[in-house]
């Protein structure tokens, strides 16, 4: 604990006695005896807490009150008083300060107010920065890319958000459909209501459909009373649909006729409900496929398939692995609380090279383990497990699709990490790459990359990484 507190009083003697009392419990404390001083002090730097008196002669407590709160309105300011003014105290806790204390006092008294008023700022500081995390997790920021899918796919994320159409998000296990189905509730016009979630494959087929739907009391053994379904939940909100694909063909007819007469009827119940809710759906089995085995009906694939948005696998966008390295190395770092680590280029290329069967989600364990393991600050192969190394296993990971990466899928990948990581300076890329200035420029113009350039370095257009 060492939180700063400032103390304004014009009694020298008061701030004596302040500063040496709230420095033995551990604060920071600074001590002025002008109010304008302390106006001052505060437009310069940030203090946990202040403390002033209400009766100075320069400039009133109330005042200097008014006037830090016009350009710190969350300034924790605790009042100090003569009995005789109480009143005034109160109107100060009318403009805006944390609570007062009268003199004399006593220290045990002053202390709990000072906790008190400090636990507060520290509540209101987290409860802020939860706010912010939240509404930061469901950003399409969040969803890192620049690979042209992944700008493409955004692109048209941002675009059916606004709208209220049924989305189909398709995409192998871990390559981010959760995240983008988030992200789409929470800019929609719907954002305000509910985001429920199920994931169809994880329950019995009887229970899921309680679940969807819910049950009236004892419509089945164990249905001891209604029972609300995930669908009414959902309502006036968004209810993603995950894993779709693995419902039962009874359970598809139900869901059919949601899309079609937006009303649900539970378990057990005779009168349908009207639902209000906004369908997205996710896949990662290939249900055209299955429309064709008749495991999933042809008119509810059509009904869900109205906006296709497609998540290629991590190995058909390779250059968007440094990026995601990097932002989950920072990630990982900031939780975790340990220094900076970069990837050493070799580690890069390693994980450029792998061809990550478990897409994101394996990328994003793989990093934090290395994050944990690691105890310098540069992320070495050795970090890795063994398959990413291993040449022998590389390249047999993915049953579906033996998509060996090509040569210059990795290349491509590794001028543009050594782009990032140099800042877009051509001369100094060009050098650890070990090929010339000339070089570099033909194969930055191949892969599209000039983007990546420094504009302060030559002829590059603009060097935003971010995306
Ligand atoms: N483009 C991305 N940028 C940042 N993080 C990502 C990205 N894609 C996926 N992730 C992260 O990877 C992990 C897996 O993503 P998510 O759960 O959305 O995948 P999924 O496609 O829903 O997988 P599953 O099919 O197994 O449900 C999550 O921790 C997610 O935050
Ligand atoms: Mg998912």
């Amino acid at each position: 604990m060492s939180e700063k507190i400032l103390v304004i009083d014009d009694e020298e003697s008061m701030c004596n006695f302040m500063e040496i009392m709230l420095s033995k419990e551990g604060y920071t404390v600074e001590t002025t005896n002008s109010g304008l001083e302390g106006i001052s002090k505060l437009q310069r730097e940030n203090f946990d807490l202040v403390i002033a008196d209400l009766n100075m002669p320069e400039i009133s407590g109330l005042e200097v009150l008014q006037e830090i709160k016009s350009f710190k309105s969350e300034q924790e300011i605790i009042m100090m008083t003569a009995f005789a003014s109480v009143d005034t105290a109160i109107e100060a806790m009318k403009h805006g300060a944390a609570d007062y204390v009268t003199k004399p006092f006593k220290v045990d008294e002053i202390k709990i107010v000072i906790e008190k008023s400090i636990n507060r700022k520290n509540l209101i500081h987290e409860n802020v920065e939860l706010k912010k995390q939240l509404q930061g997790d469901n950003s399409f920021d969040n969803f890192i890319g620049s690979s042209e899918p992944v700008v493409q796919l955004k692109k048209l994320a941002k675009r059916v958000a606004s709208s209220d159409s049924t989305v189909m998000i398709l995409g192998e296990s871990g390559t981010g459909k959760d995240v983008i189905a988030r992200a789409i509730h929470h800019h929609s016009p719907r954002c305000g209501g509910p985001f429920v979630s199920i994931n169809c494959a994880a329950l019995p087929e009887a229970l899921l459909e309680s679940e969807l739907f819910g049950h009236k009391k004892g419509s089945f053994t164990g249905a001891i009373k209604d029972k609300e379904g995930l669908f009414q939940a959902a309502n006036r909100g968004t209810f993603f649909l995950d894993e779709v694909g693995n419902t039962s063909l009874a359970i598809q007819v139900k869901l059919l006729r949601v899309l079609e007469e937006r009303k649900i009827t539970p378990v057990g119940e005779t009168k349908p409900i009207d639902v209000d809710v906004r369908l997205i759906a996710a896949t990662n089995s290939d249900l055209e496929a299955e429309v064709r085995a008749k495991h999933f009906r042809a008119d509810l694939f059509y009904r869900l398939n109205v906006i296709p948005i497609f998540i290629p696998p991590l190995r058909e966008r390779r250059d968007d692995i440094p990026l995601l390295a990097d932002h989950f190395s920072a990630k990982f770092k900031k939780k975790m609380n340990v220094p900076a680590k970069t990837i050493s280029p070799k580690a890069m290329a390693a994980l450029t090279t792998y061809d990550w069967p478990g897409n994101v989600r394996e990328l994003e364990n793989t990093i934090e383990r290395a994050v944990l393991l690691n105890r310098s600050d540069i992320i070495e192969p050795s970090d890795f497990p063994d398959k990413l190394t291993n040449p022998a296993t590389k390249l047999v990971v993915s049953d579906e699709q033996p998509s060996t990466p090509t040569l210059e899928s990795i290349e491509k990948a590794y001028i543009h990490f050594v782009m990032a990581q140099t800042g877009g300076k051509k001369a100094e890329a060009a050098k650890i790459l070990g090929i010339n200035s000339s070089t570099l420029y033909r194969k930055l113009d191949r892969y599209k990359l000039n983007n990546l350039t420094d504009p302060s370095d030559g002829n590059g257009n603009n060097n935003d990484f971010s995306k």
